[in-house]
Formats: structure tokens, C-alpha cells, sequence
């Protein structure tokens, strides 16, 4: 939505979270410094949240960072949650960041760009950069996430999470899958717009649902292709046929899914960046998780959590008409191509040794030159 006119100032609530979260967190924000220069245009202020400070404190998601990220002009964080820190439910408090911004800021439309770089060697042998470029466009508050927290445990032998499918919310994502078909250039096979709407509809009614509301939608748009894919089927697809996609809409849980499987076709989750926007608010992160067996010794790979910043940018731009922000978020994106086109700067998850200072600098070089 553009909804306003250039600022000079854009505040932005930094939450660095747990594991890698502050080493990527960082990366990130040193790239986005040397793609704006000294423009000063973005105020970046730390708040906290994740497993950590839940270990100390008892409180995850305190109400002042919640303030802070409602109130700014965008969220970026590195990443959150630590799978040893767990409630006495079961599940992961650290967590609660991430989920409860989406909820309460209505970030309905998770963004999942699925990119194979130049450089980046697919572990589907058959396929070169420029032929796998999709997104998967992740409905995100609503599915079994809804549930969170609202579970049941009855007698100890049966366990219920109620999954949530709404007109409303299916019609905005579908709406927005369609509008993001039409400002990319098709499928890599054929050119062709194409929105692919995946569920499973053959079996639960929410999803039968889900697939009727979208061929509502789709009746707006005759110039894009409406394609069908049963969730199970669709796993076989994006590993025989991922040239073949160019927009995917989905119901939250099975996004979450398929958005791990496509970042792997494309050289692994540290690759693998993510918008998450409503029509106020954007929070940028990484789809990967906090990675604590790897946290510390300086070798995550920050490529995920950099390009969510390019993400950011572009979003920012586009929301305020501001070119400077829509220039950087592109030159953001060119300059880890550049980089990950050198193997003396792949990072270890792409098969490299380089770490993740390493390709920081790289990117802000290229950035510069
Ligand atoms: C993601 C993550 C989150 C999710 C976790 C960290 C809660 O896996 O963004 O994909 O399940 O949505
Ligand atoms: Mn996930």
C-alpha cells in the first residue's frame, strides 16, 4: 500500500532474539548502513525479546518492544526461540516475538522469496540460476497458528488445536498473491503469470474453502493463470518442477512447510529471506531459525537475514514513494549476487569457508563499488 509521501527519518524497532539472531541482526544492519550511506535516513533502536530474555525475566515479548514495533516504520530482527527453553507445555515461549507481532499487527501476508542465485549450486542438478524464481506467499495468522496457546489436553489422551480459515483473510492473501503475479515477469519455464493456490481441499472442508474463495478472486484477474496444487503433490513439484511457479498462496502452516523444502532447492535456509506485511506494519527476518549449535563462532550465514533488509528497504520504499529505499533495496540484492558468485565467499552451509564478517564486508565492497 502507498499510503504516504517520503519521510526524512524512518525509525526502525531492531530485536536481535537468540542463537545466530544478533551476529545475523548485525550483519544485516551494517549492510543496510553502507546501501543507504550517510543519508541518516533510518534510525535503527534495539528492544528485546526471545528465550533468552524469557529465561530471565519470565516475560518473552515484554509490552514496551511491543509498543516500539507497532509504533515504527518497520521490524528487523535476527532470530528467535532456543529449542532447550521450552514452557511447561511443551512449546517454545522464546517464540512469541515472532508469532504474537504477527497476530497483533495483523501481518497478514508472509513473503517468501524462493531465488536460486548465480553461484549457489541447487541440489536439483537440472537447474541453473534464473530457473528457479518463485514465492511463496504464506497466509499468517490464521491455519492451526490461530490456536496457539489455545490448545486443549483432556484426560491426558486427547490433544486439540482448532485451525482457523476465514473469508476474509483468504481473499486479502489471494488478492495479494495476484497482484504479486502481475509485477513479476511469469514462471521461468514459460513466462507465464501464474498463481498456484495449494491446499488440501480434496480431504477438510476449511481447505475446500480455502479453494473456493480463491476462484472468487481469481475471477478479477483473467490475465493470470490459476493453477492447483494439493499440499502433499505439491512437496513432489517444487523438487521435479520448481520452474514452473512463479506465486504460491497458501494456508499459514503448510507455507511454513514448503517454505523450508524451497529454501533448500536454492541452497539451504541461510539463504532464504522473508517480508512479513500487513497494511501497516512490516517485520523482515530470515526464514531460517536461531541455529544455537552454531551461534557465536562467527560462521552463520547472514545472506538470509541481509537480503530480508534489502526486503525492507524496498518495502519501505514502496509504502512511502521513496526511491533512495527502493534503489538500496535493489542494490542490496545485486550486490549478494556479486558476492555469492565468488566460491573463495561462500559460506559453510553453501559448501564454503568463508564466515559471515567475511561476506558481510564482501557485500558492503560491492555495495560500495
Ligand atoms: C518461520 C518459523 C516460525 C514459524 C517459528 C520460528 C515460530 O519457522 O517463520 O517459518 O513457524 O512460522
Ligand atoms: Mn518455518
Amino acid at each position: 500500500m502507498n499510503t504516504t509521501t517520503p519521510k526524512t527519518r524512518y525509525e526502525i524497532a531492531v530485536v536481535e532474539g537468540d542463537g545466530i539472531g544478533p551476529e545475523v541482526c548485525q550483519a544485516g544492519l551494517k549492510v543496510i548502513q553502507t546501501a543507504l550511506g550517510d543519508s541518516g535516513k533510518l534510525n535503527f533502536k534495539e528492544y528485546r525479546a526471545g528465550a533468552e530474555l524469557w529465561k530471565e525475566t519470565g516475560v518473552s515479548f515484554p509490552d514496551e518492544t511491543f509498543a516500539a514495533c507497532r509504533d515504527a516504520d518497520a521490524v528487523f530482527h535476527g532470530a528467535a526461540g532456543l529449542p532447550t527453553v521450552t514452557a511447561a507445555d511443551g512449546t517454545e515461549p522464546g517464540l512469541d516475538f515472532g508469532l504474537q507481532l504477527r497476530f497483533r499487527l495483523d501481518l497478514y501476508a508472509n513473503i517468501r522469496p524462493i531465488k536460486l542465485h548465480p553461484g549457489v549450486t541447487s541440489v536439483l542438478r537440472d537447474y541453473e540460476p534464473g530457473q528457479i524464481d518463485y514465492v511463496i506467499l504464506r497466509e499468517n495468522t490464521e491455519g492451526f497458528y490461530a490456536a496457539r496457546g489455545g490448545g486443549n489436553i483432556v484426560r491426558g489422551k486427547i490433544a486439540s488445536d482448532t485451525s482457523i480459515i476465514t473469508r476474509e483473510g483468504t481473499e486479502r492473501i489471494v488478492r495479494r498473491a495476484f497482484e504479486l503475479s502481475r509485477s513479476r515477469n511469469g514462471a521461468p519455464r514459460d513466462g507465464k503469470r501464474r498463481v498456484t493456490v495449494c491446499d488440501k481441499a480434496n480431504v477438510l472442508r476449511s481447505y475446500a474453502f480455502f479453494r473456493a474463495v480463491a476462484k472468487e478472486v481469481a475471477a478479477d484477474y483473467p490475465d493470470i493463470e490459476l493453477d492447483f496444487a494439493l499440499i502433499d503433490a505439491m512437496t513432489v513439484h517444487l523438487v521435479k518442477r520448481p520452474d514452473f511457479y512463479d506465486v504460491i498462496v497458501t494456508e499459514n502452516m503448510f507455507g511454513d512447510i514448503i517454505s523450508d523444502l524451497g529454501a533448500a532447492t536454492v541452497g539451504g535456509m541461510g539463504m532464504s529471506p522473508t517480508a512479513e506485511v500487513g497494511d501497516h506494519n512490516g517485520f523482515f527476518q530470515a526464514a531460517h531459525g536461531s541455529a544455537p549449535d552454531i551461534a557465536g563462532q562467527g560462521i552463520a550465514n547472514p545472506i538470509g537475514t541481509i537480503l530480508s533488509g534489502g526486503l525492507m528497504l524496498t518495502w519501505l520504499g514502496e509504502r512511502h514513494r521513496d526511491n533512495a529505499l527502493i534503489d538500496a533495496g535493489a542494490r542490496i540484492d545485486r550486490a549478494v549476487g556479486k558476492v555469492i558468485e565468488n566460491p573463495n565467499l561462500l559460506p559453510g552451509d553453501l559448501g564454503g569457508t568463508a564466515t559471515s564478517a567475511k561476506i558481510t564486508d564482501a557485500v558492503c565492497e560491492a555495495l560500495a563499488a
